[in-house]
């Protein structure tokens, strides 16, 4: 697949995320540090994992299995250096997440920060359903338009500029009836408003109890 984050250095990525003026890294480590303190998944997914943020809140002790997803080899070869010997047997998976060929065994907690606005969330929703355990949650962050606030905010990681034209935002009811189709039921929703300007909107989604069973030799 071509995308211009093939191209992103990690460093310009991080770089622009931690700045004080955009402060969307570290809100987006707080949502996962909550969502591990309210689920406790035994096993986790971070889909568009980047180089792994937030990585460092997940307990081994509560959450024994971690699957990393990205389209980008580069940045998963990054968060295996910072997070291997942290994290036993992290699972990682470079590929598009739009492709039913990208697959991993399901697990509790799948969370997506950021990603819908680059991908198709039909297919996503179709792939993340299959990724998804009984029971399971998928929790999405979405960014919502802003009057003020530029897309991609400007910043001295000019990389970062080549996405502006292929991100789209989603609007949370779009992916809503995208989860609803996939089979997910919404759980909760949220928004939340930055110093920069930016909104965003968290929603939560659970796979009922009968979807995705595994089935049981005779
Ligand atoms: C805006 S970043 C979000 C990163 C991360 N969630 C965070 O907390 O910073 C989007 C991430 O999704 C990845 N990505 C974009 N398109 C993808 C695709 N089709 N399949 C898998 N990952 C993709 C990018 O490489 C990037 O790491």
């Amino acid at each position: 697949m071509d995308t211009p984050w093939l191209d992103i250095p990690l460093a310009d990525y991080e770089g622009h995320m931690s700045l004080s003026t955009i402060g969307q890294a570290q809100m987006l480590a707080t949502l996962f540090a909550e969502l591990l303190a309210e689920f406790s998944p035994p096993s986790v997914a971070v889909v568009g994992c980047a180089g792994g943020n937030g990585f460092d809140q997940i307990c081994m002790e509560a959450t024994r299995r971690v699957a990393a997803v990205d389209i980008n080899p580069h940045y998963l070869e990054a968060l295996s250096n910072r997070y291997a010997d942290r994290i036993p047997g992290l699972e990682l998976y470079a590929g598009d997440i739009q492709s039913p060929a990208l697959t991993f065994a399901p697990v509790d907690l799948i969370y997506a920060a950021l990603l819908f606005e680059y991908v198709a969330p039909a297919p996503v929703l179709a792939n993340l359903k299959a990724a998804c355990r009984p029971q399971g949650v998928l929790a999405s962050v979405l960014q919502l338009p802003s009057g003020t606030a530029a897309a991609v905010s400007p910043s001295p990681f000019t990389s970062l500029q080549a996405l502006a034209p292929v991100m789209h935002l989603v609007t949370p009811a779009d992916l809503l009836a995208h989860a609803k189709e996939a089979g997910f039921v919404p759980l909760s929703a949220k928004k939340i408003a930055l110093p920069s300007g930016k909104k965003f909107a968290v929603q939560v989604f659970q796979l009922p109890a009968g979807e995705n069973v595994p089935i049981r030799p005779p």
